[in-house]
């Protein structure tokens, strides 16, 4: 057996340590009874602690090395030569932060986003501060330590952790780009809104599982590898042959729990696409939170809330919940190209979208780089808000800065991925459509193959092989850009 062989043996079982505690992890979001908590902190803390430990098996490292020298002398597939870069990165990684800081954090991560299901709810922020903190604080002593591993800035560090290729320059810039066209289309996409139909009548949980469940199966989600659940915060989890999927139903509305399950699916059918034979090596992974989001977003916002889709989707809507004018394409066209600015950003429509994102970067850049306070974050999220949509969150932490599960969770550097993860999605469906003239016909009749063979062709099957930003721009021909993101917003809300 070649060194390399051995090391990927080696890393096998760190792979399948991280199997049991996603599924651990997705069991703790969907069936934790409320008092359990803590107990199964300091159970998945201690897995995490092994992942660390074996990684920093004194005898990993000696095969690192061979393998290593193996590559050099080309003995090495070009899957397997990408697989030891991937290793490699993970094991300096490991050794960037002490393993007593990352156990803390994990706890104080686990007691937070615990705790924040409560006191969201009860919009209390004054009690969610003290546990807030201890997150941002050993967060930041983590980016430090990892920026200074791999020689980049704290928040790069924690970014490169989602999505590697990106930096906050790039973002920056990119950002800066929106902010100058964004007022304007948003503006002009209000002054348009038609009036809408309301669905009207009480939407059974049941009915709306069914409904989703079929709209799943129609774009080819394997529910032989995966399922669809409920949890407080939408996400898909679980591993590439385990996906568990979640959403939240409302009885008096179906639309945003059914788009809700449209993006989950494009999450998991990128999950399910990826490389069986490297299932527990960082090489079958998928490619970042970047590509991930722009998967989901894809079905989402490209098909989900095109006009193509919504024809088909509107006799099985009518199905499972009687007919209604409200329910006709056109009006299903009117809901789900909406435009209104609102608080929350899971609920955002698609033009208002980027302003949520480009907000909580912004905050979290700033946090992590040390020019603003952890008890600074509410008046910052009102003054924001204010200029970016024109609301006013003052005192409304619940539907202000205490919404999203990212920052209690101790993901930072996570929200840029959505926006860019938009605009891929619309660089991604450009590239399709050159490669298929007839992709409206074929989604309009229910035929969703033509988009998960190309998507399975360019990104799914190529798990992390290619760096990502070269993967854009082999399946594209282009590198990532926000030109396709604009034109379809433009197309979609202007014309
Ligand atoms: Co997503």
């Amino acid at each position: 057996m070649t060194h390399y062989k051995k090391l990927e043996k080696k890393f096998d079982r760190i792979g399948k340590l991280r199997h049991l505690l996603s599924i651990v992890g997705w069991d703790e979001q969907v069936n934790m009874p409320q008092d359990s908590g803590e107990s199964r902190a300091e159970a998945m803390a201690e897995g995490y602690l092994m992942i660390q430990e074996l990684q920093l098996d004194a005898e990993l490292q000696d095969l690192i090395q061979e393998a290593g020298e193996e590559a050099r002398l080309n003995k090495l597939t070009l899957e397997q030569g990408a697989n030891l870069k991937l290793i490699q990165k993970k094991m300096k990684d490991a050794k960037a932060v002490p393993s007593q800081l990352n156990h803390a954090l994990t706890l104080a991560v686990m007691k937070c986003q615990h705790a924040w299901r409560d006191l969201r709810r009860d919009n209390d922020w004054k009690s969610f501060l003290p546990l807030f903190e201890p997150v941002v604080s050993l967060t930041k002593e983590a980016a430090s330590a990892r920026a200074e591993a791999f020689g980049l800035t704290p928040y790069n560090a924690l970014l490169d952790q989602y999505q590697s290729g990106l930096d906050s320059d790039f973002i920056d810039r990119v950002f800066n780009g929106i902010k100058t066209w964004h007022p304007d289309l948003l503006d002009k996409a209000r002054a348009r809104q038609a009036t809408i139909l309301q669905p009207s009548g009480s939407f059974s949980i049941a009915s709306q599982k069914n409904l989703g469940l079929e709209v799943m199966n129609a774009l080819g989600f394997d529910f032989k590898r995966g399922r669809l659940d409920v949890s407080h915060h939408p996400f898909c989890g679980g591993v590439s042959s385990d996906v568990r999927m979640t959403t939240r139903y409302s009885e008096d509305d179906f639309t945003q729990s059914l788009m809700g399950i449209i993006h989950e699916t494009g999450h998991g059918l990128y999950e399910l696409g990826l490389p069986k034979e490297w299932e527990f090596q960082p090489a079958g992974h998928a490619a970042g939170m970047m590509l991930h989001e722009s998967q989901s977003l894809l079905y989402e916002m490209q098909v989900g809330r095109s006009l193509p889709f919504l024809k088909f989707l509107s006799p099985m809507v009518k199905k499972h919940f009687g007919s209604d004018p409200a329910l006709e394409t056109d009006n299903l066209q009117k809901i789900y190209q909406r435009v209104e600015p609102g608080l929350i950003r899971v609920d955002a429509d698609e033009v208002s979208y980027p302003a949520h994102v480009i907000l909580r970067y912004e905050i979290e850049k700033q946090l992590i780089e040390g020019s603003i306070a952890t008890a600074d974050i509410p008046l910052l999220w009102d003054e924001k808000m204010k200029t970016y949509l024109g609301l006013d969150t003052t005192g409304n932490y619940k539907d202000g800065c205490m919404q999203d599960i990212h920052w209690p969770g101790g993901s930072f550097g996570y929200f840029p991925c959505y926006t860019l993860g938009a605009m891929l999605a619309a660089q991604w469906f450009r590239a399709l459509k050159q490669d298929h003239d007839l992709l409206d016909t074929a989604i309009e009749s229910g035929d969703f193959t033509w988009i998960s063979s190309w998507l399975n062709k360019h990104i799914w099957s190529k798990g992390s092989v290619e760096h990502p930003l070269d993967l854009i721009k082999n399946a594209t021909g282009e590198a990532l850009t926000d030109r396709h993101y604009k034109l379809h917003l433009e197309r979609r809300y202007l014309s």
